[in-house]
């Protein structure tokens, strides 16, 4: 096996870049400054709380991961971002009214001090939002180059060694990858045309990868989801990974999915449907920009249940999710599964799940996790797809011929063990030595 090149150390500051500065970005980012203040706990954090095993387990080796994996510390980050609106962090947090003012009001003026830089926006993507804070130049190409000179500029600004983005901005149209997503001379060229298959996300990640920044990408819309994109990051030195983090519905969904199948429970149909009133539940409410989520929603299913090699248990499973936008209930949204199952000899039963989740509060570890895994990825020498990420998405990139593994334990396991091959660590495979004693 490949042995792992010496990791760089996190000395200096590291500046969180975050392109669209919402209900999640903001919840985020507030949930760093509570916590080192230790104002609040990280919850739902990996890399804060989570532990790692090493060796075997009579060694009694369990380290925090933060302890054992050379990650940036809370207190070196900073943070900037792009908007179409010029709201602060502190005014688009309470915008979105997932926090109360009990964690807005003791980091107010840091929040306030957020101010984002103009977006690179293109109205047909997101039709049901008008900013305007935005930038304007002739081509896409010469907003990448603006980009790049935000980047600079911000982390400069910010006393910073290095960067890593985050999008965290709305979900795009759907759109499929086209030949000018193709090749990097192709994108390129598409730049300079101001070709209409190009999207603001995509831009934004063009400009990260240019500059050898870590590109992450939390929503559904290709972003960095193209071969163009695969192959510039592996060009540049720059790790990415995606698609959609994995929050409320499907995470349940790759926690339950996997347990049936392990117990060769057959399924006939899963029905999901969802409640939400925030801005994203808005933009989400065009079908255009629904049809991307939905896609990544759909697809977790079919990969964890193999229909093809289970076809009397998984053969013939109905499918439907549904995202229903209703403003009284902003961003605490509600997701109803129904599930058909069937046990020994095709006898039917019924599991009913009633998540009354917060979005965004599922969402902001994953933003945290996503920026620190990242960058220590780029400082291990790390590039193109990070695939050991998948357990933060709903749709995970993989390389090219392979499918994705949605199975959240597998994912858990694949982190882990490469966090392990990392740093010279014992890979663990849970097979015991008593057997042969
Ligand atoms: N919260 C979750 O659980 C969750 C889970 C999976 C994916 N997501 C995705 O994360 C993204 C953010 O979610 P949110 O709840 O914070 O939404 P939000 O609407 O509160 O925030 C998105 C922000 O992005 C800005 N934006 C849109 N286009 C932009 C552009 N081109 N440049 C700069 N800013 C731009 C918007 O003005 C808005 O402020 C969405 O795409 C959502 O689908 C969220």
């Amino acid at each position: 096996m490949k042995q792992p090149e010496k990791i760089i150390k996190p000395t200096g500051k590291l500046l969180v870049l975050l392109p669209g500065m919402g209900a999640v970005a903001t919840t985020f980012i507030a949930g760093c400054l509570l916590a080192r203040k230790g104002l609040a706990q990280p919850i739902g954090s990996l890399t804060q709380l989570g532990t790692i095993r090493l060796g075997k387990r009579t060694d009694n080796r369990t380290p925090r991961i933060k302890d054992f994996a050379p990650l940036a510390e809370l207190d070196q980050l900073e943070f900037a971002g792009w908007d179409l609106f010029p709201d602060t962090a502190y005014e688009s947090a309470v915008n979105a009214e997932v926090l109360t003012a009990k964690h807005l009001e003791p980091i107010k003026d840091e929040l306030d001090a957020i101010k984002p830089m103009k977006a690179v926006f293109y109205p047909e993507y997101v039709k049901r939002l008008h900013g305007t804070h935005v930038k304007s130049a002739p081509t896409k190409a010469d907003m990448v180059e603006e980009l790049r000179k935000d980047i600079r500029e911000a982390i400069k600004a910010h006393g910073c060694d290095r960067a890593v983005a985050v999008w965290c901005g709305s979900t795009e149209t759907y759109i499929e990858a086209s030949d000018v997503h193709n090749t990097v001379a192709a994108f390129e060229q598409g730049l300079k045309d101001n070709h209409p298959g190009i999207s603001a996300s995509m831009i934004y990640a063009w400009a990260c990868l240019k500059e050898g920044v870590p590109y992450a990408n939390g929503a559904p819309n290709l972003s960095n989801d193209f071969n163009a994109a695969y192959e510039l990051s592996k060009e540049t030195g720059t790790p990415i990974s995606g698609k959609d983090f994995k929050t409320g519905q499907t995470l349940m969904k790759t926690i339950l999915a996997p347990g049936l199948k392990a117990r060769m429970l057959g399924l006939q149909g899963w029905f999901s449907t969802n409640i939400l009133g925030n801005r994203d539940g808005e933009v989400l409410d065009d079908p255009d920009n629904f049809k991307t989520k939905e896609v990544s929603k759909l697809g977790v299913l079919e990969h964890i249940l193999q229909p093809d090699l289970y076809p009397e248990l998984y053969g013939n499973v109905y499918h439907k999710v549904r995202i229903n936008y209703y403003p009284p209930r902003g961003d605490a949204k509600e997701g109803w599964d129904n599930l058909d199952i069937t046990g020994w000899l095709g006898y039917p039963m019924q599991i009913k799940v009633d998540f009354l989740c917060r979005d965004s509060i599922l969402a902001a570890p994953i933003v945290l996790d996503l920026a620190l895994f990242m960058d220590l990825a780029k400082r291990a020498k790390f590039r193109g797809i990070q695939e050991w990420l998948s357990f933060y998405f709903k749709s995970p990139i993989t390389p090219e011929g392979l499918y994705p593994e949605h199975d959240l334990f597998i994912q858990s396991m694949k982190l882990k063990n490469t966090l392990r091959w990392m740093l010279g660590e014992e890979l663990i495979t849970h097979l015991g030595n008593e057997y042969y004693d």
